[in-house]
């Protein structure tokens, strides 16, 4: 039986990145939007479009993800990352099952070993509160949803630190990166072919283990040794990389120090095989290359 996904936030980085792949996934029939087509902070237009395309899942792309501007465009921020999943959910409820995305930023980055999903939340960023508050407001309207958490996304799609990186290696002769934070990138596509497995277990095995969920790739780095990694693949050699202290580069919003996922969880449930970060930042070489 055909199974109709309503993606929302789909111009972002993960939407585009689920965009591309909808073809192989024909039991699935996607509508895939964003704030033009589907504005989130209107609940009654969700609840009609939900009806009307008979929607069975939901995968929640959509956010406010300006980390720095949030500290001072607080209600905008939480108007997405808050307001707009409670919509949903209560839109949801009854009709459709929610997977829904947030982020390591919910964490306070002072862990020493990869974050469980059991391990206590404490953000330190408007951002991170206000998805904290999305994941609160969404378990407790629609408790069987499943919350992805994941972390330093990039993809062809959008700006992200990989896009970054290659346009000021080729306009500098050196450039200084923290090499204090560690965490793990995820590769938008890798994340995105797994949600859509995900649907596809729950549709084979016919449960949905609703629940919090952690999601990177595979690994550890700084942002220093990420941004070594995409000047190797890019061919860029004019550019002497430092690493840098975070105390020398204070941004507006705190980020974690420490914020790698332990993944266990998701791949012994759903099965998932997740590659090496460097694995997932070659395919998005390939990629970029052919294009
Ligand atoms: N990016 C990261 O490094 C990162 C890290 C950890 C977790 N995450 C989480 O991963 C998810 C996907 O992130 P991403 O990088 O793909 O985000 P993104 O590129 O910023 O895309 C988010 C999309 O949501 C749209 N949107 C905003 N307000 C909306 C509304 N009211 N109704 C419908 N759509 C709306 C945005 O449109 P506009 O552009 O027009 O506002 C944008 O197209 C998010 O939940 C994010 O919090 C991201």
């Amino acid at each position: 039986m055909i199974r109709n996904i309503l993606v929302t936030g789909g111009n972002g980085q993960l939407g585009s990145e689920i965009r591309e792949i909808t073809s192989n996934y024909p039991d699935f029939r996607f509508f895939v939007t964003d704030i033009q087509d589907l504005d989130l902070s209107e609940k009654s237009k969700i609840i009609d479009f939900i009806c009307k395309n008979k929607i069975n899942y939901v995968i929640n792309c959509a956010a406010y993800t300006a980390v720095d501007k949030a500290e001072d465009d607080v209600d905008a921020c939480y108007l997405v990352n808050r307001d707009c999943v409670k919509n949903l959910a209560e839109a949801a409820s009854g009709k459709a099952k929610i997977i829904h995305i947030s982020t390591d930023y919910v964490f306070d980055g002072k862990g020493n070993r990869p974050y469980t999903e059991t391990d206590t939340t404490n953000p330190q960023s408007v951002y991170g509160k206000s998805k904290l508050e999305g994941e609160q407001i969404l378990m407790k309207i629609s408790p069987e949803s499943i919350i992805i958490r994941t972390a330093w996304l990039y993809s062809a799609f959008g700006n992200n630190f990989v896009k970054t990186m290659i346009r000021l290696g080729k306009e500098n002769d050196s450039l200084n990166v923290v090499a204090d934070q560690k965490g793990t990138p995820t590769y938008a596509a890798n994340l995105a072919e797994s949600i859509l497995d995900i649907i596809l277990f729950v549709e084979k095995n016919k449960t949905f283990p609703f629940g919090i969920y952690h999601y990177s790739n595979e690994g550890e780095c700084s942002w220093y040794d990420f941004c070594l990694t995409i000047h190797k693949l890019a061919g860029i050699t004019t550019c002497r990389v430092n690493p840098a202290d975070t105390s020398g580069y204070p941004t507006k919003a705190a980020r974690p120090m420490y914020s790698v996922l332990d993944k266990t969880k998701i791949k012994s449930v759903f099965q998932l095989e997740i590659p090496e970060w460097e694995i997932g930042l070659e395919k998005l070489f390939t990629i970029l290359t052919n294009t």
